[in-house]
């Protein structure tokens, strides 16, 4: 599918979101509240309840179990809390002593569509990606975030450190969005995106950022960051004057949402995961 043709297909239709999906192999209750981060920590810490489902251990409500009943221990110490804060590179984790196996890594590309939340269980019933995914085969877990009004591609995994290196933004991996604006831009306004619009939380870094067509009364643009912060897009777009009507993410570095129907998933090549690595 030519790259600018994500808008254009998403506005035929809700699109092909399987929904018979279970839910066999996502964390089976609620985020608990974190404990705060320590001081000064630097990414990849996780705590000890999340490094069991995020790396595809357990479930978070088997670790709570397993954590309280004193059968963990991390670099030989005790630890009952769920909530301890765990240094992924450098503290080991053994469970009934025996140090914590790695599981097969898993790496699924989805094709969210707009109305589902990137969470395993919404108070409210709405429906969720874990809803479009069947016999994936491993605990898995989103890649970063989309908005509930966000589309397009949606990384999931059990592999942690790919998790971090893709969603740290010292990595500056690329983030492909193609946006519907609410207004006309002006090349002036493509202009401040590129070169890095104040937001309240610091200014953007440079963008790319194409004009992909404009209709009579709103633009069609294609646009790449190198960070993730929370709605990132919308707000750089609300930053030069307009507002997003229609956000699809297309691509993550290397790796594009083809023609993947929507609501769908597959997994990544060996090559696409070894592309991502590399960068
Ligand atoms: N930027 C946003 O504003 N929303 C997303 O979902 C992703 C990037």
């Amino acid at each position: 599918m030519p790259a600018n043709d994500a808008l254009r297909r998403e506005s035929r239709g809700p699109g092909d979101a399987s929904r018979q999906g279970t839910r066999p192999h996502a964390p089976a209750n609620k985020p608990s509240p974190k404990a705060p981060r320590p001081a000064g920590a630097r990414r990849p810490l996780k705590t000890l309840e999340r490094l069991f489902s995020k790396a595809g251990w357990a479930s978070r409500a088997d670790a709570r179990v397993w954590i309280a009943g004193g059968r963990v221990r991390v670099n030989g110490a005790l630890v009952t809390n769920p909530d301890h804060w765990v240094d992924l590179e450098n503290d080991r984790v053994t469970l009934d002593g025996k140090p914590l196996r790695g599981v097969a890594p898993e790496y699924i590309l989805l094709y969210k569509p707009k109305g589902y939340l990137t969470t395993w269980r919404d108070p409210d019933g709405r429906p969720t990606v874990y809803d479009l995914l069947r016999d994936a085969g491993a605990w898995l877990s989103p890649v970063g975030r989309l908005d509930l009004d966000t589309s397009g591609l949606l990384l999931m995994t059990n592999d942690t450190g790919f998790a971090e290196r893709l969603t740290n933004p010292d990595y500056k991996v690329p983030k492909t969005y193609q946006v519907k604006t609410s207004t006309l831009l002006s090349e002036e306004q493509i202009e401040q995106l590129r070169r890095g619009v104040p937001l309240s939380d610091g200014p953007t870094r440079p963008a790319q950022a194409q004009r992909l067509r404009d209709s009579a009364r709103y633009t069609f643009l294609e646009l790449t960051i190198t960070e993730g912060r929370n709605r990132q897009v919308r707000r750089m777009i609300e930053a030069v004057g307009s507002k997003v009507l229609k956000l699809v993410r297309t691509a993550i570095g290397p790796i594009r949402i083809g023609d993947l129907p929507i609501g769908r998933w597959r997994r990544l090549t060996a090559a696409e995961v070894a592309g991502l690595e590399r960068r």
